[in-house]
């Protein structure tokens, strides 16, 4: 099957958290591909200067100030959008936060604001996308920014939440495909699981933080074990390998 955007361009785009790493680079995929691409993120200033970057290009940027965790902001945004640049036809949730925070000793707020962005900016901004969408009649596609994290725990130290957050937006994407479905909507849900990508914020968090180089020495130790296993199966005499 031969995957194209042809059928998008001209047509509108909202992005989340467009001002950094993932969602930057699928903003300025689509702005290639010749749609207009509304950037939603609190630093506006990033968003600017990506528009900046992409002018001449097929499509066009439009930098949105939007808060996630502010339904009013949401509401704003969505508005702007539909009175300036017309029908969403597509949505990319992609914002999201980690966190540094832990069950045992973590800060409610923390886990408030990961719930706040995670799963119910990206709740409310689908509702409004939905909504724009059938009352326009455009059969658009919703698509979620998931993780591997919201199929599967690793205990990754200082991340106790983030994971249920995503299997919040695992569960969030199948609930919405049945909604789609009862209401006989051609509107498309998927939801993308990426691993790790090296961007600037989030996974540098992930990177950088104490509890993940204490996983990755212990990855490497166990191979260390593994190759000293293996060279005992072959050269028992090596006692000092055991
Ligand atoms: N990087 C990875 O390894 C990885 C792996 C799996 C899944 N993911 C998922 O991919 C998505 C993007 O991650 P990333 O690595 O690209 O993160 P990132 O570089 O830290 O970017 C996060 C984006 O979210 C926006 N954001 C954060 N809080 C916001 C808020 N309250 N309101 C509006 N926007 C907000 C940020 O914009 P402002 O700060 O300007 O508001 C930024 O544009 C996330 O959903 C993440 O869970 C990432």
């Amino acid at each position: 099957m031969v995957f194209s955007l042809d059928r998008w361009v001209g047509k509108v785009a909202i992005v989340t958290g467009a001002s950094s790493g993932i969602g930057a680079s699928i903003a300025e995929e689509l702005v290639e591909r010749g749609l207009k691409v509304a950037a939603f993120a609190r630093r506006k200033v990033l968003l600017e200067v990506l528009a900046k970057n992409l002018s001449g290009k097929k499509g066009q940027l439009f930098p949105v100030k939007v808060d996630l965790t502010k339904e009013e902001d949401i509401l704003n945004g969505f508005k702007w959008v539909k009175e300036t640049l017309g029908p969403v036809h597509i949505l990319i949730n992609n914002a999201g936060i980690t966190g540094n925070t832990t069950i045992s000793y973590g800060d409610s707020e923390i886990w408030k604001q990961i719930f706040q962005v995670n799963v119910i900016g990206l709740s409310i901004a689908t509702r409004e996308a939905v909504r724009d969408m059938r009352a326009n009649n455009v059969d658009g596609h919703i698509i979620h920014i998931n993780s591997i994290l919201g199929h599967q725990v690793i205990y990754i130290p200082s991340l106790s939440v983030y994971p249920s957050s995503k299997y919040a937006v695992t569960a969030l994407a199948e609930t919405l495909r049945l909604e789609l479905n009862s209401l006989k909507s051609k509107i498309k849900i998927t939801s993308i699981s990426p691993g790790l990508v090296k961007t600037e914020g989030l996974a540098n968090e992930i990177l950088q933080s104490e509890g993940f180089k204490q996983i990755i020495k212990e990855k490497k130790f166990s191979i260390r074990l593994m190759l000293q296993k293996l060279l005992f199966m072959f050269y028992p005499h090596l006692l000092m390998f055991r």
